[in-house]
């Protein structure tokens, strides 16, 4: 098969594309004809050696998480789709990478709606998992307030829109360029960084705070809402040692932990929730996709169409 590789750590050119051996899908998992593939903040953070899971990988490798595309395998003790079916899903923390390619192995997806594009369902599915446990997490809830710092960006994005379909208000944070971006996604926007306490005390009182950002602002973000009880990162690694509740995307196996694809394939359906795309890419170009991944401001999610 042909795929986007890299066989040393380092900047966007060590990415080419060309031939890989194909994956096959194990027990629970089912193997797709890809059609378009995510490019992720730890896609690009782990083929720049920046991730502790770099000395884990085995080089060459096939970057990318997310993919949707057609089944074509279908894996021992696997129930509900059958070859042909049209999906979108993510590969296995473990496998750390492998989407970015003609053939992926999902370790979990969800049936593709009709009218969700195959770029948006390449997108999605780790932002809408990691959005969905961090918002069970915090039990986000009809007339709950929540903060969300980094609300324009792959995670934050489709975290505003989850907690508002389940009847939250939202003031979400962004750069200057995406006060209007946030806004559309239905949430009260605001700046991100010093004196956000203030300017947030002065929109509304907030109940619960989702920092997605991992920007350091831990200790104002615990101020606003006055407890570290009421904070969940998703991208602060010392959130535990003040108090704040890290959420991590490696369940444990957990078969109930991943229920949010289907949620949102069904809003969008509604017309009530949208993969926000900043930029789609073809598959020859991963390198330039993963450039622009490493440069804010992001509106969204980054894409690699797959021919
Ligand atoms: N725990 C997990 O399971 C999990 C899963 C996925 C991702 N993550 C992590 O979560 C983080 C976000 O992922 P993502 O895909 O959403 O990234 P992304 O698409 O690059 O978005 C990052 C967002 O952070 C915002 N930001 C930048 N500087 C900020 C600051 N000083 N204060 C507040 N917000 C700031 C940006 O806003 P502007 O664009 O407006 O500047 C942008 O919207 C990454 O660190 C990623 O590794 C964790």
């Amino acid at each position: 098969m042909f795929a986007v590789q890299f066989d040393r750590f380092g900047p966007p050119e060590v990415l080419s594309v060309g031939p890989f051996a194909e994956p096959h899908a194990g027990r629970g998992e089912v193997r797709v004809r890809v059609r378009a593939a995510g490019v992720s903040p730890v896609d690009v953070a782990l083929r720049a050696g920046r991730s502790p899971s770099a000395e884990r990988v085995a080089l060459p490798h096939i970057p990318g998480v997310d993919a949707a595309g057609v089944v074509d395998e279908v894996g021992p003790d696997v129930t509900g789709v059958a070859i042909g079916d049209e999906v979108f899903g993510a590969v296995d923390v473990a496998r750390l990478g492998g989407a970015s390619a003609e053939f992926a192995v999902l370790a979990f997806w969800a049936a593709k709606p009709a009218s969700m594009s195959w770029e948006e369902a390449g997108a999605g599915a780790t932002s809408i998992e990691t959005a969905t446990r961090a918002l069970d997490l915090l039990d986000v809830g009809e007339g709950t307030t929540l903060l969300i710092d980094g609300a324009a960006g792959g995670v934050g994005s489709v975290a505003v829109q989850l907690a508002i379909a389940r009847g939250a208000r939202v003031i979400g944070t962004g750069s200057p360029e995406n006060q209007a971006f946030i806004a559309q996604l239905g949430a009260i926007p605001t700046t991100y960084g010093r004196g956000l306490p203030e300017r947030v005390r002065r929109l509304r009182e907030v109940d619960l705070v989702l920092d997605v950002a991992g920007a350091g602002s831990l200790p104002e973000l615990i101020a606003i809402t006055g407890t570290a009880a009421s904070v969940v990162t998703i991208a602060e690694f010392t959130g535990p040692r003040l108090g704040v509740r890290l959420s991590l995307g490696d369940l444990g196996g957990d078969p109930n932990g991943r229920h949010g694809l289907a949620v949102a394939a069904a809003l969008l359906e509604e017309g009530r929730f949208r993969l926000p795309l900043q930029e789609v890419f073809p598959m020859a170009q991963a390198a330039r996709a993963h450039a622009f991944a490493a440069r804010g401001p992001r509106q969204g999610k980054i894409v690699l169409a797959v021919p």
